[in-house]
């Protein structure tokens, strides 16, 4: 192929990828699979790789790449970036239009435009030509931060504008100079949905690395990374809500359309008001609504539709007049600090925990919180004795939000954390914001790593959970995770825990494991740093155990999202003596199952629960076809579950799918997935 028909091959390609792009990432649809996207990318690739001239920006392949930056570039916004004055109550909107009306006298009469306010973080957006030249964090509102990088692996955020919905006449044509040749800024917040939230803070957690308090927190975070692969797995989205751009548009109502027919994802559930008593009834609406969204939303945006009066209004400090934040009620509470205690996880890490007078947020009784670490609890200067406002971060995850720091008794002291390990007695040792017990032997540790190796995403013995495991430690039956494949029947049932039915599925359970997949195997073994995906890239390397215990740090390093600290942790691991000798005797009882090619057994990871009876297959079969693929079958409905599946007669965990806003498949689907 000479270069000329490589270009037009090229421009066909992006062409075609793009809008399976924008079906998929923007319209919610997909009409070709993930695998055949895939492959167009990567024939766009092998072209561009032979005439490398012919890449451009705005090409698919570029939402990625790049060296990890140092810092991000400071730069001043065109426009300053504003926020917006909160109002809660009704009589505090019924306020703001009469002050307002004072102001400018129309703006009493005037029609609203309200839109869900995401929460999530403030990004702008600058396309010169019609192609993405920058896009900058909100910062101080003046200056925000270079993140463009970053922000190019946002599947949702269009690398070149293009017009593809419903727009008038004289905007399309509008449009049509502006993309052409002139400068569009686009507005909207960074966000990321309720699920992957939780996602990434369950592979953090396993892999003993920082968790973020809410979903906002990681969005934020996220995109601030200056390693943008890291970005790109965090799988962000964005809704736009602002346009800077004179497409000859009157109201703000019109803007969102034309975002909307540039390619950008907008706020569906936006509408005009004429009158308050509807505004009042659709956000109240919105409020029941709001915990079934895929994204964490705090409440919405109310602004004068038109863009003539709403400059008018003019500014006041940092905060337009014509618009205002009309919260939700808070899913919060107020409770006491009774204690604050200290945890060991698995990988050593200590983690400050509030104990609380227990409290009903949003229909749970919480009576624990995490305090993340010792410069979280500094931020908040939390103490034993504080009335604190709880709330649940994703709606799930409790969460201290504030200290009120007016109800402090008298006499508290500053928390301070342990120098030492409050198990084992060990030197605690800083890394970044994370304290470490670093004893291998530490027993806290040690128990932690049992539940972990135990657990769905590692060998996922069914029954085989904390209590239990506490109980056959504290016995004296096991020592360590091998010794559990040498338990007998007979061995456990005099503990109180087992009816002679429960020891005999407890056993059967941990046998039925002895042949285990690579991925769940890497897992179970607790490697400081490795969670799931790296121990999906290390199968998918090296395919053997064998291949990955004689790997060498370089061989590590070249995996794409290993790291130095990651491959220095991995190899260490396989080196130390006492690990060499564990893995010796555990081999004795289990073997290891190699991966094929690819193993993103495609359910891995996947949470399943079934509901009802299936025609073809009874629930025992449906399970284990599950567990070959390397999904997880739980039984009750969580946010964590990713699919219930549903035969005839459902039962109440299919209402309360519906209730979590769980996706629901058929038997038809499931056993497509099983395909
Ligand atoms: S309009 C004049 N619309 O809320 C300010 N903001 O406190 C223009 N936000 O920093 C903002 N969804 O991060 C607007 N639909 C929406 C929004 C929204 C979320 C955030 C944004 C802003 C903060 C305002």
């Amino acid at each position: 192929m000479d270069k000329i028909e490589a270009q037009k091959q090229i421009e066909k390609l992006r062409k075609v990828i793009n809008h399976h792009r924008y079906l998929y990432h923007v319209l919610d649809r997909q009409e070709i699979s993930d695998e055949a996207l895939d492959s167009l990318k990567h024939e766009l690739k092998k072209l561009e790789d032979r005439f490398p001239d012919l890449i451009t920006p705005d090409s698919p392949t570029q939402r990625v790449g790049g060296k990890a930056l140092k810092e991000f570039k400071k730069v001043r916004h065109n426009v300053p970036m504003l926020s917006l004055e909160d109002a809660f109550l009704p009589e505090e909107i019924t306020d703001w239009i009469s002050r307002n009306s004072k102001v400018v006298r129309d703006a009493g009469s005037a029609a609203l435009f309200a839109e869900l306010k995401f929460d999530g973080l403030a990004m702008s957006l600058i396309y010169i030509d019609g192609v993405l030249d920058r896009a900058l964090t909100r910062g101080d509102g003046r200056i925000g931060e270079d993140v463009t990088q970053n922000a190019r692996t946002v599947e949702a955020i269009p690398l070149r504008l293009e017009i593809r919905g419903k727009v008038s006449e004289a905007v399309r044509k509008e449009a049509e100079k502006i993309i052409k040749k002139g400068v569009i800024e686009a507005r909207g917040e960074i966000i990321i949905t309720k699920k992957n939230f939780a996602k990434v803070n369950a592979e953090q957690k396993k892999a003993g690395k920082q968790i973020f308090a809410n979903p906002r927190n990681l969005a934020a975070g996220s995109i601030r990374q200056l390693d943008s692969a890291i970005t790109k797995s965090r799988r962000l989205d964005f809704h736009a809500y602002d346009l800077i751009a004179d497409f000859g548009q009157v109201l703000h109502s019109e803007e969102h359309e034309i975002l909307s027919a540039l390619g950008f994802k907008t706020d569906e559930k936006a509408k005009i008001f004429h009158d308050l008593k509807s505004l009042f009834s659709y956000r109240e609406k919105i409020e029941s609504e709001r915990s079934r969204f895929e994204y964490e939303t705090d409440g919405i945006v109310v602004s004068v539709d038109d863009n003539d009066l709403f400059g008018r209004l003019g500014v006041v400090g940092k905060t337009p007049r014509g618009a205002i934040a009309f919260k939700f009620t808070p899913h919060e509470s107020t409770t006491v600090i009774e204690d604050i205690i200290v945890q060991v996880g698995r990988t050593g890490a200590i983690t400050p925990v509030a104990v609380l007078r227990p409290v009903q947020i949003g229909g749970v009784t919480v009576s624990r919180a995490t305090l993340h670490n010792e410069d979280e609890i500094k931020r908040l200067d939390t103490r034993i004795g504080d009335t604190v406002i709880v709330g649940r971060a994703g709606d799930v995850i409790p969460d201290i939000k504030k200290v009120l720091k007016e109800l402090r008794p008298r006499n508290t002291e500053e928390f301070r954390m342990p120098k030492k390990c409050p198990v084992c007695g060990e030197e605690l040792k800083r890394e970044g914001v994370i304290l470490r017990c670093i004893n291998p032997k530490c027993s806290a540790r040690h128990r932690e790593s049992l539940y972990h190796f135990a657990s769905r995403g590692a060998f996922d013995i069914d029954g085989l959970g904390p209590k239990i495991i506490d109980a056959f430690l504290d016995n004296g039956l096991i020592q360590d995770a091998a010794d559990l494949f040498a338990l007998k029947e007979g061995g456990i049932r005099p503990l109180e825990r087992f009816g002679e039915k429960s020891a005999e599925n407890i056993i059967k359970a941990i046998q039925s494991r002895r042949a285990i997949g690579l991925v769940r195997f890497i897992l179970g073994l607790g490697i400081l740093h490795v969670g799931e995906e790296t121990a999906l890239d290390l199968a998918e390397r090296f395919a053997s155990l064998k291949a990955l215990q004689n790997a060498s740090r370089d061989d590590l390093e070249a995996i794409p999202n290993v790291g130095g600290i990651v491959a220095e942790s991995i190899h260490n691991w396989f080196r130390d003596a006492h690990n060499k000798e564990f893995l010796k005797k555990l081999l004795k009882y289990v073997k290891v199952e190699n991966a094929r090619g690819k193993t993103k057994g495609r359910l891995f990871a996947k949470t399943f629960v079934l509901t009802g009876s299936l025609r073809s297959l009874s629930r025992d079969e449906a399970k284990s076809k599950i567990r070959a693929l390397a999904g997880n079958v739980s039984e009750a409905v969580s946010s964590k579950t990713d699919f219930v599946v549903a035969g005839s007669d459902p039962g109440s965990k299919y209402e309360k799918a519906k209730k979590l806003g769980v996706k629901i498949i058929d038997e038809k689907e499931f056993l497509k997935m099983l395909r």
